[in-house]
């Protein structure tokens, strides 16, 4: 069960800078909870990184809930955030609430991410009135891929700022305890940090909101594929780490360095004796 809770987050508005990560298993969560993460997220963006999918568009409801279950039997303190996929709140508020619902009863979530601006606010109103905490997503929302023509800053001209500084009160109003900003300019995530009362988590947005969040496959240098977008930092190159474990594994087996005598397990010389004869036709009375 998380120690951190929403409340937390919101009050956490212009003070200490919040620590997010994803993660979409027990040891991802395990480990992002030990590194001190303020909330996990189970993002849709496990697609990606861990299907191998080329957008976010392929994962439904039920995937999510498997991933945040998975996440949630880590028991992490940090604050779980469900992400509701693409087309798990666009029906109507009674079809968004369900599928929130299942996030939190069935997947463990304690929290709910929605993506969308003033088109979503009368879905996340609905789960906010089913005490379910909504974090709102804007900008380069990836499930807006086809519409957006590909994966583009967003609010690069003053005009689309504008609307979206409108998006992020909006969602503010419907009640979101913090807002995701992704792709966009630094100075628009300022302007709309400064505008609303609770945080702003930037990915790809400068340094200006009130916490980051990084995926954790780029964090760790964990992703199977070369291209890596501006705002990633890798910390680590655990691929290349693993790789070198496993090269070294196959080594030892080709040898036979691989398994020692420690690594085995053996049998007692008397029952090894009653076990040759039995194999060679004597008749044993007792074993
Ligand atoms: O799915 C995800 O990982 C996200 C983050 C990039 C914010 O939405």
């Amino acid at each position: 069960m998380s120690t951190v809770t929403a409340p937390m987050i919101r009050a956490r508005k212009g003070g200490a800078k919040i620590r997010m990560t994803t993660a979409y298993d027990y040891p991802t969560a395990r480990i992002a909870d030990r590194a001190g993460a303020d909330i996990i997220l189970v993002g849709d963006s496990v697609a990606n990184v861990v299907l191998g999918h080329d957008d976010t568009l392929a994962v439904d409801i039920a995937m999510m809930v498997h991933h945040t279950a998975a996440v949630a039997r880590a028991e992490p303190r940090s604050l779980i955030v469900g992400d509701m996929p693409w087309m798990s709140f666009h029906v109507s508020p009674e079809d968004t609430v369900i599928n929130a619902a299942r996030l939190v009863r069935d997947g463990g979530a304690s929290a709910v991410k929605i993506e969308g601006g003033r088109k979503r606010v009368s879905m996340i109103k609905a789960v906010v009135d089913a005490e379910i905490p909504v974090m709102g997503h804007l900008g380069l929302t990836p499930q807006s891929v086809k519409a957006m023509g590909g994966y583009r800053v967003q609010g690069k001209q003053a005009q689309a700022a504008y609307e979206m500084i409108s998006d992020a009160n909006a969602l503010v109003d419907a009640g979101a305890f913090s807002i995701v900003l992704e792709g966009v300019p630094d100075r628009v995530a300022q302007v709309i940090t400064a505008e609303v009362p609770v945080p702003t988590i930037g990915i790809g947005a400068g340094g200006g909101c009130d916490g980051q969040v990084l995926v954790i496959h780029d964090v760790l240098g964990l992703g199977g594929g070369d291209y890596l977008p501006k705002f990633v930092r890798p910390y680590a190159n655990l691929a290349d780490v693993a790789v070198e474990a496993l090269e070294r594994f196959f080594l030892d087996v080709e040898t036979g360095a691989f398994p020692s005598a420690e690594e085995t397990y053996h049998m007692a010389d008397e029952s090894f004796e009653i076990l040759r004869g039995l194999a060679e036709g004597e008749t044993v009375a007792e074993f």
